[in-house]
């Protein structure tokens, strides 16, 4: 398939949201469209525009890692503004966004590694970035960056090979960028707009935890610990239970199922 177009008609004509993706800012090739979204956002750019790209050249993914969204990846922010007790919602409603578009447009079983990290088979597929600003108890903005890997093939990237995945890797065909862009959109501002019902978002994303009840490893700082998942609060954060009983709440981490299956 040549590569799908990402024009911002293609996205918007249509569209059946009432803001999210109502206003898309595209660029073929940028450095990251949280760098892009961030100064929108400061400028008072509309609640749901969506920065996109068509391939970033210094992706950010959490911890001020690394993220690589070569062409034919989806990479996009998305700016909000919502009230601040509706920050910690925003990783659980972007995730759950994902999986549920990903399933609609692919068919793929897609399950949330916790706090965001989206899975196939075990390996990452999309993740998420939530970035906000707070002055004095209000949200200046919000922005959701999300990465898809959607049509790349990994064997081109022999060092993330083992851990992550694309949905032209698993389906073995390639995927409508425009397509699951769309869904997702929709679903996120589905979910954005249910908000003030944040339980159900919580048990939504708790319900698509592949993480609970299994031993993991998790890094958090410079910590590295190890138990079972027990819970997930309503504020996001997990609780592990270690093998002497007692536990830690985790609010930040990277998990490692011990025990993949
Ligand atoms: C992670 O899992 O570490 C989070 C990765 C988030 C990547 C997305 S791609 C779109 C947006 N722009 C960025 O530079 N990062 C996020």
């Amino acid at each position: 398939m040549a590569e799908d177009s990402l024009s911002p008609p293609l996205i918007t004509d249509n569209l059946a949201t009432r803001f999210i993706g109502q206003k898309v800012i595209y660029y073929p090739r940028l450095t990251s469209t949280m760098d892009v979204a961030r100064q929108e956002a400061r400028q008072g750019a509309a609640e749901g525009t969506v920065v996109i790209a068509g391939e970033q050249t210094a992706g950010k993914g959490r911890a001020k890692r690394v993220w690589l969204s070569p062409r034919d990846s989806l990479a996009l922010s998305i700016i909000l503004y919502p009230a601040i007790t509706y920050l910690p919602y925003l990783i659980m409603l972007a995730s759950l966004a994902v999986v549920r578009s990903i399933e609609a447009v692919t068919g793929l079983k897609a399950q949330v590694k916790w706090p965001n990290d989206v899975l196939i088979n075990g390996k990452k597929v999309c993740g998420i970035l939530i970035e906000s600003e707070v002055r004095r108890n209000t949200v200046a903005y919000a922005i959701i960056g999300i990465g898809i890997n959607v049509n790349f093939q990994l064997s081109d990237f022999p060092k993330i090979l083992p851990i992550a995945t694309s949905l032209a890797d698993e389906l073995r065909k390639e995927v409508s960028r425009v397509d699951m862009l769309r869904h997702l959109l929709v679903e996120i501002e589905k979910l954005y707009l249910t908000l003030p019902d944040g339980e159900a978002i919580y048990q939504a994303w708790r319900d698509r935890l592949v993480t609970l009840g299994r031993k993991v490893q998790v890094k958090s700082g410079k910590a590295i610990l190890e138990g079972i998942a027990e819970s997930v609060a309503r504020d996001g954060s997990l609780l592990l239970r270690h093998a002497n009983g007692s536990s830690t709440k985790i609010v930040a981490g990277d998990v490692t199922l011990c025990d993949y299956r």
